[in-house]
């Protein structure tokens, strides 16, 4: 069995997604032991201790740089024995350490078709109104290996959804959301849980 951290910072409906999978017995070979959250108060942490799943908050702002947070965070996921870190709207940027610590064995949902609106800058609702702005009929989700490069790593899986007229940046988040993370990263984490597991 791979063990799996979850790191949130926001509402935590991916986080949703991956307990709804498991419970439905849809993630064979991964159990979500931790859910991490940079934010105190997300609501994500809400949905962990609803599904009975322990909780960490560490906030970047109570370290003086990225390189003492990744230390303290790599320490948290090693003394919780994790396997595989799924970032499912974890705002804050990793460091170098806590990438070639899980190399290949992190991931992240990011709501645009790679390499389309994304990189530095890109996250949450202003992915979203950059792709509105641009006026493409066509976006999605990407999930993908997490590497150095911020949004650069290898692609694992990705589904288009369409752009409507009179969309708003929420109106396709939301659908972006519904149509196609909360489908990829359930099925995609089983695929990279059994990968290993094997
Ligand atoms: C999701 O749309 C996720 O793809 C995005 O933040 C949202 C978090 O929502 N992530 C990024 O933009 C990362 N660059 P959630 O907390 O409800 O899962």
């Amino acid at each position: 069995m791979i063990n799996v951290a979850v790191l949130v910072s926001g509402g935590g409906t991916n986080l949703q997604a991956l307990i709804d999978a498991q419970q439905a017995g849809n993630i064979e070979h991964g159990r979500i032991e931790l859910v991490l959250s940079s934010n105190e108060n997300a609501y994500a942490l809400t949905r962990a201790k609803n599904a009975n799943i322990k909780t960490e908050v560490l906030k970047r702002k109570d370290f003086e740089s990225t390189a003492d947070y990744g230390k303290a965070l790599v320490s948290i996921l090693r003394n919780n024995n994790i396997d595989v870190v799924v970032l499912a709207g974890f705002m804050t940027i990793l460091d170098e350490t806590v990438i070639s610590e899980f190399e290949n064995r992190i991931i992240n949902v990011h709501p645009s078709l790679v390499p389309s609106f994304c990189g530095k800058g890109f996250y949450g609702l202003k992915v979203h109104e950059a792709a509105l702005q641009r006026g493409v009929k066509v976006s999605g989700a990407t999930v993908h290996f997490v590497n150095c490069e911020c949004d650069g790593g290898p692609i694992i899986a990705q589904k288009a959804v369409e752009v409507l007229d009179g969309d708003t940046p929420e109106t396709l988040q939301k659908r972006i959301m519904e149509q196609a993370e909360w489908k990829l990263l359930p099925v995609a984490l089983a695929k990279v849980c059994s990968d290993l597991d094997a």
